[in-house]
């Protein structure tokens, strides 16, 4: 997948893309990272890329020209193109699988009190937020898309399972994990997971993520019961008692 990013600050975005498994993968391949500084579009000799809003108010807002030729450099017209802002849907996993199909990927991050509306306009723009809460520019949240729709490719990780057995992604939160050694300052792992009986300690995960999910994401738990499931015997019986407890 090729993800290009149009932004003012474009440095912001070198570790991200570089370092650990993001990096890796571009070094493979499976990614490539085209990150574009729209102040390089602009006209005027002092690069300004924003003006102050029609119709008044404080901050400023980014104007069509720099905006429209930087994303026309990228062909952005036939992309799928993504305004990082907070009136937009708020990302989740689904939105995450659907995005990690396209073959390459157009975002464009703000600042101060947002864009012309012009230029979401003009190229068909999604509005993505990353949460209920403002940041001072799209750049970081343009770097949680860009990590959560990655990490969704084929090879990204290294452990093509790893992203399903995960919390959301399944549906309920990840149970607790657990490494060496089996006790730290008198602390000690459940039993059940080191004692090779995989069917046990699939039972010992699936009660501790319904417990987790039941305490801390009921909406969560509620979804995961309205889908059509199929439970084994024991995993019923884990089930019924997770549920019947208060
Ligand atoms: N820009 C500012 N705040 C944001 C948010 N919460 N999500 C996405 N983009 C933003």
């Amino acid at each position: 997948m090729k993800i290009n990013i149009l932004t003012q600050f474009p440095e912001m975005f070198s570790p991200v893309i570089t370092e650990s498994i993001l990096g890796r993968a571009a070094e493979k391949g499976l990614l490539s990272f085209n990150v574009v500084n729209i102040r390089d579009f602009t006209l005027d000799k002092h690069r300004k890329t924003d003006d102050t809003p029609f119709g008044g108010g404080a901050g400023m807002v980014m104007t069509p020209q720099p905006a429209f030729d930087a994303l026309k450099s990228v062909g952005a017209e036939a992309l799928r193109c993504i305004y990082m802002s907070p009136r937009g849907r708020v990302l989740d996993q689904s939105l995450a699988e659907d995005l990690a199909k396209e073959q390459e990927l157009c975002i464009l991050c703000g600042h101060y009190e947002g864009v012309d509306q012009r230029i979401l306009d003009a190229f068909r723009m999604e509005e993505v937020s990353i949460g209920d809460y403002i940041l001072t520019g799209g750049e970081l949240a343009a770097m949680v898309l860009v990590d959560v729709v990655s990490r969704m490719i084929p090879g990204v990780l290294g452990n093509e399972l790893s992203p399903l057995d995960e919390s959301i992604y399944s549906g309920l939160l990840e149970y607790d994990q657990y490494t060496k050694p089996r006790e730290y300052e008198g602390m000690e792992v459940p039993e059940v997971l080191y004692n090779g009986n995989h069917k046990l300690i699939h039972l010992w995960q699936f009660e501790n993520s319904l417990r987790l999910t039941k305490e801390r994401r009921p909406e969560l738990l509620q979804s995961f019961l309205s889908e059509d499931r199929k439970f084994t015997k024991d995993e019923k019986k884990i089930l019924d008692k997770v549920l019947s407890e208060s």
